[in-house]
């Protein structure tokens, strides 16, 4: 695990957009997996922004989704392909069919996850997934306990996930509690992963992914086994880190070493 912390959360954007640039311009035909909610929010936009002016291209990319709330069509805006549409893939020349999300609509879920997988797999596998991380730990909708074997399934979402995701929920409007998921053991086969935060309010979850055991009560903790694990954080959300000056020291002997 590297553990890159940055001043701000405009950094953490800049520097994930920028490890998105290198990996298409590496290998154009990518398959990257994309994480919904506030933390790539800006990463999009950026990616966006360098689309446009042509010094990026998304024409020959594959993108999966983590998940999709059950119950929600794609013109719900809470849905999250509504979410990917409209920060991302309407802007960028992507092939729209070269878009996947979970099918939270699909008659027989289960068949739905198993399809997923399935296309995962059939696509070469994700060479670069991009993470966000819950305040109680969680990666994808994959809560506290989940088995850290879990692969594309159903998953109910915890009290906490459910009151953190309200906010973008009017008050009367039907809120999901079901999600379908990449599973954890989906998301660690991913050949890269970035996992971003900002904010102190990801403190505590940053600290028990990253310094604590490997548990199913942190779900992100179980990044410690990958091998290929970036956490790009801001300082805020690094705040509780017992390491915090050794990963930046590291860090600023890898950029002068590169440099
Ligand atoms: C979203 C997802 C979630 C979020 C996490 C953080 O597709 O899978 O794990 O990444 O809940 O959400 P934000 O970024 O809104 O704080």
């Amino acid at each position: 695990m590297e553990v890159i912390v940055r001043k701000t959360s405009e950094e953490v954007s800049q520097l994930t957009a920028q490890m998105v640039c290198v990996q298409l311009q590496q290998k154009p035909q990518s398959v990257l997996g994309m994480a919904t909610g506030e933390s790539p929010k800006r990463t999009y936009e950026i990616l966006v922004e360098k689309c446009k002016a042509k010094q990026i291209s998304f024409s020959k990319a594959t993108c999966f989704s983590l998940d999709e709330y059950v119950g929600l069509d794609s013109s719900h805006p809470q849905s999250y392909r509504y979410y990917m549409n409209k920060n991302l893939y309407s802007h960028i020349d992507i092939e729209m069919q070269n878009t996947f999300v979970p099918d939270g609509l699909a008659k027989n879920l289960q068949q739905a996850a198993k399809e997923y997988e399935e296309k995962i797999v059939q696509s070469g596998g994700i060479d670069l997934q991009i993470l966000g991380i819950g305040r109680n730990g969680h990666i994808g909708f994959n809560e506290p306990t989940s088995s850290l074997a879990s692969r594309t399934r159903i998953k109910t979402l915890t009290e906490s996930t459910f009151k953190d995701n309200a906010r973008f929920f009017a008050p009367s409007e039907f809120q999901p509690h079901l999600a379908l998921t990449m599973g954890i053991e989906t998301i660690m086969e991913a050949k890269m992963i970035v996992l971003i935060a900002s904010g102190e309010a990801k403190a505590d979850a940053i600290k028990a992914m990253v310094e604590g055991p490997i548990t199913a009560i942190c779900p992100a903790s179980i990044l410690q086994y990958h091998p290929k694990t970036k956490v790009i954080i801001d300082e805020a959300a690094a705040s509780k880190l017992q390491l915090k000056s050794y990963y930046q020291w590291v860090r600023s002997q890898q950029e002068k070493l590169f440099s």
